[in-house]
């Protein structure tokens, strides 16, 4: 079983284990009974830290990742945090991409600065400046390829090389371009993070995160920290990923088509400044985009407007068929403005995102519907 799209559909799948469903059944069960008075050594525990339907699911994310394991977990935040409260210590330092997506800097900024975790923020495009922003006491470097909401594409080979150079560790926040177009692992990540709500998920009903690990001892403390943490997914959310999974080379190369004609059309419309797409070939990192990605170039394209941030605003105010909502990679498109919504908190710090940027995630409507949507969203003013 090799194919990715094969794997999408049966790995993690064990119906000999679950009286022959086809489906892994949702294990809605708190606690099980043990056989013996002894600390376990196998079979099923306590669901915070182990259960049947989460561990399904994660043995798929490690197919889909090429990863050595995977722990599925509650939010992306969560996977956010179980790496950081894994591999993070006070006195250690973590380079953070200069567009990040804004919890993942709140997190960084907010919560483990204050604990005593340095970071800096760098252009993770540029390679001097990642170098230039390691220190001894590097212990992550943090990368988001495409990032959230400028698309900017990390070079992640580069860049892992240059953190293990320096005795750090490479993690990828994969979200955007989700396993299908993009496996950081075979290019040298050591954690890949994901929220699953988003692409993996695919149809915004649930929240969801993971961690895939390149080796197993790095798996295995990911999900001894996620077990110390309670980080670890619910049972009906695992479920719920796992059912979205087995159609995502399907929407993948629907919403990649779809977005790549969106951005070609929003590059030729006056009412728009600038767009942000790799599948550009103006995009500053489209030929690397070209050969680190397979199959396309993801589904989110980001808009500067004229007209500054109340035009943008309004366009998205005008929208009909792309709703207003923060979140992306599911089946109905959505529209919003990063700097009044997603990434409201990074104003004027050196992660912050132009005022007049609209991020727009295509979903699976009609590609020319989508398009006479924003045409007369963007006409309005
Ligand atoms: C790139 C990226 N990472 C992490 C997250 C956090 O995921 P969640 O909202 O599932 O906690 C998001 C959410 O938008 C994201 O876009």
């Amino acid at each position: 079983m090799t194919s990715f799209a094969t794997r999408a559909v049966h790995a993690g799948n064990h119906p000999a284990a679950h009286n022959g469903a086809v489906t892994t059944p949702i294990y809605q069960a708190a606690t099980f009974v043990r056989p013996r008075a002894l600390p376990v050594e196998s079979g099923w525990d306590y669901s915070r830290i182990a259960n049947p339907t989460r561990a399904d699911l994660e043995e798929c994310l490690a197919a889909l990742e090429g990863g050595a394991s995977a722990v599925a977990v509650a939010s992306g935040m969560a996977a956010c945090v179980t790496v950081l409260q894994a591999l993070g210590r006070a006195g250690g330092h973590v380079v953070i991409p200069d567009n990040v997506y804004g919890g993942t800097w709140d997190l960084v900024h907010d919560v483990y600065a204050r604990w005593g975790l340095a970071y800096t923020a760098a252009d993770m495009a540029d390679l001097d400046a990642v170098a230039a922003a390691i220190r001894p006491q590097t212990l992550l470097v943090w990368t988001e390829s495409p990032s959230n909401p400028l698309l900017k594409i990390t070079d992640i080979a580069a860049v892992a090389d240059l953190a293990h150079a320096a005795g750090a560790l490479l993690v990828t926040d994969g979200t955007f371009a989700s396993p299908y177009l993009q496996q950081p692992v075979a290019l040298g990540a050591d954690l890949v993070v994901h929220s699953t709500t988003k692409y993996l998920g695919g149809h915004s009903d649930i929240t969801g995160g993971a961690v895939v690990a390149a080796t197993a001892e790095l798996g295995a403390e990911i999900a001894r920290y996620a077990g110390m943490l309670g980080t670890g997914a619910a049972p009906q959310e695992a479920w719920l990923v796992r059912r979205g999974i087995k159609t995502l080379p399907a929407r993948m190369r629907q919403v990649c088509a779809s977005a790549q004609r969106v951005a070609e059309f929003a590059a030729g419309h006056p009412a728009v400044a600038r767009v942000h797409y790799p599948g550009l070939p103006a995009h500053p990192g489209h030929l690397l985009a070209a050969r680190q990605m397979r199959g396309g170039f993801g589904g989110v394209v980001s808009i500067e407007v004229r007209g500054g941030p109340d035009a943008a605003g309004r366009v998205c105010e005008r929208a009909r068929l792309f709703t207003l909502a923060v979140s992306l990679g599911s089946v109905e498109s959505l529209i919003e403005q990063p700097a009044r919504m997603t990434h409201c908190t990074t104003a004027g710090t050196p992660v912050g995102v132009p005022g007049n940027l609209l991020r727009l995630s295509i979903g699976l409507e009609d590609a020319d519907e989508l398009i006479a949507d924003l045409d007369q969203a963007l006409a309005g003013d």
